[in-house]
């Protein structure tokens, strides 16, 4: 339900609106095939630093058994069964065991990683013996740091005992699940039949195994899904009690993602029941002990994330938030990303066979990115605050970067004062602007949009055009 007095004129100016959940800054829309050729250029430059920043490892392993309709992630359907099936997948790990051996050796790589991801796609389309071959490489290849956070995004559905065994074995301390709903008819809808009792099995065997961190993605916006059946999904997942939640707003891109072509559109909840739904949950998260950390994540109170979010260290990334966003992250395997702290975002090449290519031919197949101008940098750790923070003081970041930051941003402050008036910031008298709640916190990604340059000007009460909001 929406109380009564929240003002829905207002939300309903605002809402609906195409706008970038800011997973990164500048956004791959305005990253360049031209700035994609020189990371390793510029990771050399790393070597030999002192200073540099810890190492994040990606890892992107595209396949998956079934398609889900939702979709927007980078993945591949492949049946294990298929004709050439077991040649691609084959293909695919060799190129990827190559290039874990050849990033390995750059210059500049010489430094602990203290986090690594297997991410996709689902890394549980792989055999125990696969994920063990490729996480003996990675540790026999890099320094791992010996209190480094290992996480996988499993499948429940593809997660058996033997998969947590392995898992635990070989050091993960995380796991991640893919869960979207419980409701049966939305499953049934979009091609993902988990029931709940599966899921909670496989969070008992994850803590049986000594996992310490269990997280849940979930999705609302979805065909089929409304008020109730979200509200049951939240009151599922409080009894299963996962540490942290993502609880992801439907990002709809058919223009862009063919397999999302297939879902039912007749039957999507609207702006006002999307904003009952996401209210809702986040009174139901906090009565039952979860922080609500940014724009869409939840997560206990000793969990890493919501510690970060109250000792100031919590960061946006292209996981939506993170505890290690001070750490260069390295991507590995097909359209995986990397962003060299304060340099840039380089992204290999999306199709398996152009990546496969490049990796035989000795090259590590970057095709596009961004070199950070100081401006970027700047407007990044603005954006990172008001997502983290809620809240944007331009004294600090003035602070920080060396400039007036209230003259740097007049014109960003007089379009602020619009949001005001409309109760969505507030200016507090020390100058900080803060985040209203929870107008502000539901319409963030509009307040972020005004300190987006790539953005038409005007774009966070006008934005119209798509963007890829889902990470890699
Ligand atoms: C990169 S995907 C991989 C997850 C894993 N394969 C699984 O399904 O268990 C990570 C998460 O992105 C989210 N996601 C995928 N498509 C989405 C969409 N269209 N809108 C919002 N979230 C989406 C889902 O919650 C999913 O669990
Ligand atoms: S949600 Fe996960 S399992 Fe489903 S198609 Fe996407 S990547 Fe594959």
């Amino acid at each position: 339900m929406i109380p009564e007095a929240f003002p829905l004129d207002t939300f309903r100016k605002y809402a609906g609106l195409a706008l970038p959940r800011h997973v990164s800054y500048p956004m791959p829309t305005a990253w360049s095939d031209r700035e994609g050729a020189d990371f390793v250029g510029q990771l050399a430059r790393r070597a030999g630093d002192p200073d540099a920043p810890g190492i994040s490892l990606y890892l992107h392993l595209p396949f998956c058994e079934t398609l889900c309709k939702f979709c927007a992630c980078n993945k591949v359907i492949l049946k294990k069964e298929a004709k050439g099936a077991a040649d691609k997948r084959n293909a695919y790990l060799e190129a990827l065991l190559a290039e874990i051996d050849r990033v390995a050796e750059l210059p500049g790589m010489n430094r602990p990683v203290r986090q690594i991801h297997w991410g996709g796609g689902s890394p549980t389309y792989l055999d125990t013996s696969e994920i063990a071959e490729i996480q003996g490489r990675i540790a026999s290849r890099f320094s791992i740091a010996p209190d480094a956070e290992i996480a996988m995004e499993i499948d429940p559905r593809h997660t058996t005992e033997d998969v947590l065994a392995t898992l635990a074995r070989l050091g993960f301390t995380r796991v991640s699940m893919g869960i979207q709903d419980f409701d049966s008819a939305v499953q049934q809808h979009v091609h993902r039949i988990q029931p709940y009792e599966m899921v909670r099995d496989v969070v008992a065997g994850a803590r049986r195994h000594g996992f310490r961190w269990v997280n849940f993605d979930l999705i609302y916006g979805m065909p089929y899904q409304t008020s109730e059946t979200v509200a049951d999904m939240v009151r599922k997942t409080i009894e299963i009690r996962p540490d942290r939640i993502a609880f992801y707003h439907y990002a709809q891109i058919p223009e862009k993602i063919a397999t999302q072509r297939g879902m039912d559109y007749t039957h999507l909840p609207g702006s006002e029941e999307k904003l009952s739904m996401f209210l809702e949950a986040i009174g139901t998260f906090e009565a039952a002990g979860y922080d609500f950390i940014g724009l869409d994540h939840f997560a206990l109170p000793e969990e890493p994330l919501a510690r970060s979010f109250r000792d100031g260290t919590i960061q946006r990334n292209f996981q939506g938030m993170t505890t290690h966003g001070g750490l260069d992250l390295i991507g590995l395997g097909v359209s995986s990303i990397t962003h060299l702290i304060g340099v840039g975002f380089w992204q290999k090449v999306k199709e398996i066979e152009a990546y496969e290519e490049g990796i035989s031919r000795g090259e590590l197949p970057y095709d596009r990115g961004i070199h950070f101008s100081e401006d970027d940098l700047i407007r990044q750790a603005v954006i990172s605050d008001l997502y983290c923070f809620t809240r944007f003081d331009p004294e600090d970041i003035g602070r920080r970067f060396g400039i007036l930051g209230r003259e740097y941003f007049a014109r960003e402050l007089a379009d602020l004062a619009e949001l005001e008036a409309d109760g969505l910031v507030e200016f507090r008298p020390d100058g900080v602007v803060e985040v209203t709640a929870p107008l502000g916190r539901v319409l963030l990604r509009n307040i972020a949009a005004v300190f987006d340059a790539y953005l038409d000007p005007g774009a966070y009460k006008l934005g119209d055009r798509y963007y890829y909001s889902v990470s890699a």
